[in-house]
């Protein structure tokens, strides 16, 4: 597949703050999470570290690791949980022989919503970072445009919008009243959120909104 056209139509598509923000995406030297005493200048909040993250994914099952499945990181913070799930999907992807289309596939259903609008731009770097790593440290060679496709993957899915935590979540559906576009919900404007749904086949890959089922 020719990722960097398959990117341009994708930018194409995208809004004037969606391409800020893919533009504002970059690599760190290494993963910055406050849980690992990176940058923790929140102080007053628990970010969660590794070995809970693990235990508390082990809890699941490996469900939450095959990237078919739904997950939704609703208060993300700057990523434990979600740069553990997708490093966990990377190997997966890695043993299956296809490792970039795979690989988009594993990040793709994984959905993060965070209200605070710097440690949501830190997400979406560490993400980044752990994906280059991961490619570097075991030597993958990836096609041109992987990167810019991954990137445009994360701006959908790592969102900064507000979590509706005083609503009642209907039954496993994620329906549309669960998250609040931001930065209109600090102003208590509500305008509920669709999810993006990717679809990610051998020959195109293709973005709409909708509401999607987690499991
Ligand atoms: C204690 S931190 C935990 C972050 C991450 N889940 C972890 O375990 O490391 C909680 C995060 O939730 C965010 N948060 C709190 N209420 C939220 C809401 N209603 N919608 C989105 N994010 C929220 C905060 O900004 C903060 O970054």
């Amino acid at each position: 597949m020719d990722f960097s056209t398959v990117a341009s139509h994708l930018l194409n598509n995208f809004s004037v703050d969606e391409i800020k923000a893919y533009n504002s995406i970059k690599t760190f030297d290494y993963i910055h999470l406050a849980s690992m005493g990176h940058n923790d200048t929140e102080g007053y909040q628990i970010f969660t570290p590794e070995f809970i993250v693990k235990d508390m994914c082990a809890a699941i099952g490996d469900d939450i690791f095959d990237f078919s499945k739904n997950v939704l990181e609703p208060t993300s913070g700057d990523g434990a949980f979600t740069v553990y799930i997708l490093l966990r999907r990377l190997e997966k992807a890695l043993k299956g022989g296809n490792f970039e289309l795979d690989s988009l596939r594993a990040l793709s259903t994984i959905y993060s919503i965070e209200m605070d609008k710097e440690l949501i731009k830190k997400q979406r770097n560490n993400i980044l970072t752990a994906v280059s790593l991961f490619i570097k440290d075991h030597k993958i060679e990836v096609s041109e445009g992987y990167f810019e496709v991954f990137k445009c993957i994360i701006v959908k899915n790592f969102i900064w919008a507000m979590f509706n935590s005083d609503g009642p979540i209907d039954a496993g559906l994620f329906g549309t009243e669960v998250a609040y576009e931001m930065p209109k919900a600090e102003k208590n404007v509500f305008n509920p959120l669709d999810m993006p749904v990717w679809d990610i086949s051998d020959n195109a890959i293709i973005v709409h909104e909708e509401g999607v089922e987690i499991w």
